[in-house]
């Protein structure tokens, strides 16, 4: 068994003082996500292009000397019981500690749930690479690849923080390089999602779109081909499960950026914008937009691509 001291660490943001960790936990858009077939084991076949994004939660974790896992959230209504990720993937590691397995969390949220953006995923990956350090459980990357995958198809993801294409039920992750990061504008309706409910109403495409041109586009910085080759098979199923969704949709598309989609299984929609003013621009649009309305649960966020 390979052990390294803190595999994944390097892409991470991460402070460490004496007994401390706090670590960002970025957020990710779907800029290609395509359904292949459905799976025995109930899962769908998946081809997707994920971007980290630089929207991040906060978690800190600080070792306590009593075997408990403590874990405290600024968003009162997540639970922060077993059903939590990160709870879920501390517990993964407990046997694995080399020290007293305590740990106070305090994690801090930004990334809006049941968003398609991935934040608890993210929040389990980080959780993984904090704790192997703060436990001195000095597992190695498979090995905290194979909790990742455990904890949930987009989990593994978060562990190597860099654009990638993601297949199989979207664990199997292949790096891809881009020379620079983009500007989007996300916006999150009120309505969320359930990423379950978006898969039980697809139909499965008998001829699934070729991720070819869209490897390419990305791999070459082509931002003008990416706008046109988004392509997103959960939109339309998200569409009829919340129309309100459909018409933010449809709303953000009269605003000319580069190309709109919906990201994941929704229910956020992004915008891929030409340049920061850009960018800046459509989220004031946005932003006055929905002030109007009187509605203070959507939000829009101007948001760079990591790479
Ligand atoms: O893997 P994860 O727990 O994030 O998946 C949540 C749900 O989304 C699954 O229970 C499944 O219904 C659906 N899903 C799927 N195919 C995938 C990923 C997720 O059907 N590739």
């Amino acid at each position: 068994m390979v052990r390294t001291a803190a595999p994944f660490a390097d892409r991470h943001l991460i402070r460490s003082g004496t007994g401390t960790i706090t670590i960002w936990s970025p957020a990710k858009l779907n800029l290609f996500f395509e359904i292949l077939g459905k799976r025995a084991d109930g899962y769908h076949e998946v081809e997707t292009l994920m971007v980290p994004i630089d929207l991040y939660d906060t978690l800190t974790f600080e070792h306590i000397t009593d075997c408990q896992i403590i874990l405290a959230c600024n968003i009162p209504e997540l639970p922060t019981d077993e059903k939590n990720l990160i709870n879920k993937a501390a517990r993964l590691l407990l046997p694995h500690a080399m020290r007293v397995p305590g740990v106070k969390i305090n994690h801090n949220k930004k990334i809006p749930w049941a968003a398609g953006l991935g934040g608890g995923s993210g929040n389990a990956a980080c959780t993984l690479i904090a704790l192997n350090i703060l436990w001195e459980c000095n597992l190695g990357k498979s090995e905290l690849y194979h909790f990742a995958c455990q904890l949930g198809s987009d989990v593994p993801f978060f562990l190597q923080n860099t654009p990638a294409w993601c297949t199989g039920r979207g664990e199997i992750i292949t790096p891809t390089w881009c020379d620079s990061g983009y500007d989007f504008v996300i916006l999150k309706p009120n309505e969320g999602l359930s990423t379950a409910a978006v898969f039980q109403h697809l139909t499965i495409p008998r001829n699934p779109l070729s991720p070819a041109s869209m490897k390419e586009a990305f791999a070459s910085g082509d931002l003008h081909s990416i706008g046109w080759l988004l392509h997103n098979r959960l939109q339309e199923p998200s569409f009829e499960l919340s129309p309100a969704v459909a018409a933010w949709y449809q709303r953000m598309s009269h605003h000319q950026s580069a190309g709109v989609l919906m990201s994941g299984s929704g229910s956020s929609l992004f915008a891929l914008c030409r340049s920061s003013l850009e960018a800046s621009r459509i989220k004031d649009d946005l932003t006055r937009g929905i002030a109007t309305t009187g509605d203070r649960n959507t939000r829009v966020f101007h948001v760079r691509s990591l790479h």
